[in-house]
């Protein structure tokens, strides 16, 4: 059998305190493959940023880290800074709450979706105007000519967030890293942005892992499940599994917290149902 796409084995990362180590993520183990959704849900501290963090190798500088982290065959745990640029512009596409915090606010649309394109993937600069234009269309924007003329303020938030996400998808990542993507938008651009991903994931055939302390977002996109808490994976395994059965307390008292998790699962296998017919 082929390695996953994306392997994570024994991750632990902690801070030296004042009053002692610290282990915010400890000895966790899990898999992504291309195409697949695999959401990281937990409470707040129970380590899902810490961990997509180690992915990205972009720790804060008190973290130690330990373990190993696997992408397309390669170790990147160790990787120099340098080296581990390139991955992240071509291998993994992340995407955060605050789109702001990954748009440059005195650059245009145009000139930070070409960015990576130029220095990642050696386009023309024609070219890779192009690819923006195509990935803002990819992702419901119509007026991609008119967004990529403009600076980020410019755009409401739903739009901030869509441009993110075309950003990040315009490299062809086989990763992408969503650190709670949704939780700063309405409701209804939330709906919209969680279609987007589930869509762009059969498109593209990234492999998605979705970090959420919502337990209605994963059980409306989540192909698996990995349950957090204290630093720890408690469980793991498909939606249907972990969701429908869940073995530990913990799991049953999330689900048992969110009155919508069975309506969400009931719409998405409707969904699936009508696709299939
Ligand atoms: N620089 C740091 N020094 C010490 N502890 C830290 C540091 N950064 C984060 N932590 C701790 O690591 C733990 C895990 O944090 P993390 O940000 O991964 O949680 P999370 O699951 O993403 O939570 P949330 O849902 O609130 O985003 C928390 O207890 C946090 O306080
Ligand atoms: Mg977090």
């Amino acid at each position: 059998m082929s390695e996953p796409y994306l392997s994570v084995r024994d991750l632990t990362v902690s801070f030296q305190t004042s009053s002692g180590v610290f282990t915010a993520v400890e000895n966790i183990s899990f898999d992504l493959e291309k195409g697949e959704i695999l959401a990281l849900v937990g409470e707040s501290g129970s380590g899902k940023s810490m961990t997509s963090l180690s992915i990205l190798r972009l720790l804060p500088e008190a973290a130690r880290m330990t373990g190993t982290i696997r992408i397309d065959g390669q170790d990147i745990s160790a990787l120099p800074r340098r080296a581990m640029e390139d991955v992240r512009g071509a291998k993994i596409g992340m995407i955060f709450q605050e789109p702001m915090t990954s748009l440059n606010p005195v650059l245009t649309i145009a000139r930070q979706m070409t960015e990576g394109l130029l220095r990642h993937k050696g386009m023309k600069r024609h070219t890779a105007f192009e690819t923006a234009r195509t990935c803002l269309e990819d992702v419901g924007i119509s007026e991609s000519g008119r967004v990529l003329a403009q600076y980020p303020h410019q755009l409401s938030g739903g739009m901030r967030q869509r441009v993110m996400i075309a950003a990040a998808l315009a490299l062809r990542p086989g990763v992408l890293i969503a650190d709670e993507p949704t939780t700063a938008l309405d409701v209804t651009v939330q709906a919209q942005v969680l279609d987007l991903l589930v869509d762009l994931k059969s498109r593209y055939g990234s492999g998605i892992l979705l970090i959420t302390h919502d337990i209605g977002v994963v059980a409306e996109t989540a192909d698996r499940v990995a349950v957090m808490r204290g630093g720890r994976i408690l469980e793991t395994g498909t939606a249907e599994t972990v969701l429908g059965s869940p073995r530990h307390d913990y799991t049953k008292a999330l689900l048992s917290s969110h009155l919508t998790v069975e309506k969400a699962m009931r719409e998405r296998y409707n969904r699936i149902k009508a696709i299939a017919t």
